[in-house]
């Protein structure tokens, strides 16, 4: 099977898996369901479960891929995509970003309103959680407690990565950062803001991944710093499309960032300089990644990440 067959089917079974942990559309607060499903259904790449589900690959033993581990993955691989997908509603709010498109459709707060927008994305922040915790109903079943502590490791890599020390502490940044002056703005600012906004996530989706497979506090580690490389390049390249991809390829808006008085990599550093820096940390990264094990699908998932266009 080649790359993108492989990729298509993961995408599907990824899609499927989504599906079973959305909450039911009815009763008084059907409409908060309804844009829950809306946000999440609208095609999204789902990058950071696919990554989750090919670190797990690379340190899981043959008899794990299958059974109870699979029943401790997919909660964390909904649970991650759920996050994401909150923090994509709240970040096109008019307080945010003010973005109108997602995904390749209006985005939730221009359909449902935006106080119904907030509260969606917090219900997928709750859902995630409330998904996450069903990894550990079988998790105790193994007798020693090990299948147990790996959930446990997992949930809080989940909750930290996506918080003040993680994502929401980037977007913090990125948001103050709008007004400040030409002298606040430094390459260590934008660093930290991509870094945070973006990377940690990708980095919590790959050590999941990797902890859930029983992988070593070292292996783990090694892939944060090769997370954190993925999830700069990734942003990177997102600044880049912001002014050269469209909106029928890209599924958003673009422009968004100067009309917003973003800090970007390609504000700060040229056009020139942030396609060279996406594609040597994620040579760094695929080469980092072949040292720690044997996973061609995910080697050219990340090298197919530097020129996407969407
Ligand atoms: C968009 O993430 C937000 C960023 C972190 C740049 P994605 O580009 O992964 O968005 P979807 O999930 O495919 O819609
Ligand atoms: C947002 O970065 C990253 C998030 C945590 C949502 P952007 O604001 O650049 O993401 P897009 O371009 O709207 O997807
Ligand atoms: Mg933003
Ligand atoms: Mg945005
Ligand atoms: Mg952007």
């Amino acid at each position: 099977m080649n790359f993108e067959q492989r990729r298509k089917e993961e995408t599907a079974a990824i899609e499927e898996i989504l599906q079973r942990y959305l909450p039911a559309k009815e009763g008084y607060a059907a409409v908060v369901s309804r844009a829950v499903s809306y946000s999440v259904l609208a095609g999204g790449k789902r990058l950071r479960p696919m990554l989750m589900w090919e670190c797990f690959r690379l340190f899981a033993q043959e008899e794990e891929q299958e059974d109870a581990a699979r029943q401790m993955l997919e909660p964390f691989m909904a649970a991650i995509e759920f996050i994401h997908t909150y923090s994509l509603v709240h970040d096109d709010l008019p307080c945010m970003d003010n973005d109108e498109y997602r995904r390749g459709r209006k985005t939730t707060h221009a359909v449902f309103g935006e106080g119904v927008a907030v509260l969606a994305g917090d219900a997928l922040l709750n859902l995630a959680f409330e998904t996450a915790s069903q990894a550990f109903v079988t998790a105790g079943e193994d007798g020693d407690g090990d299948r147990m502590r790996r959930c446990g490791g997992a949930f809080g890599i989940l909750a930290a990565k996506a918080g003040i020390g993680g994502m929401i502490g980037g977007q913090c940044a990125d948001t103050q950062a709008e007004d400040y002056p030409k002298e606040r703005i430094s390459q260590d600012l934008l660093l930290y803001i991509h870094e945070n906004k973006t990377a940690a996530m990708i980095e919590s989706a790959m050590m999941i991944g990797a902890l859930l497979a029983g992988a070593g506090e070292e292996e783990v580690r090694s892939l944060e710093k090769i997370g954190s490389k993925i999830g700069l390049a990734f942003q990177i390249r997102d600044d880049i499309l912001d002014l050269t991809g469209s909106l029928e390829e890209l599924g958003k808006q673009t422009g968004s960032d100067l009309k917003n008085h973003k800090v970007t990599y390609v504000s700060l550093n040229g056009m020139e300089h942030s396609r060279q820096e996406v594609r040597r940390l994620s040579e760094e990264a695929v080469s980092s990644l072949k040292a720690l094990g044997n996973n061609v699908f995910l080697e050219t998932l990340v090298e197919d990440l530097i020129t996407r266009k969407k």
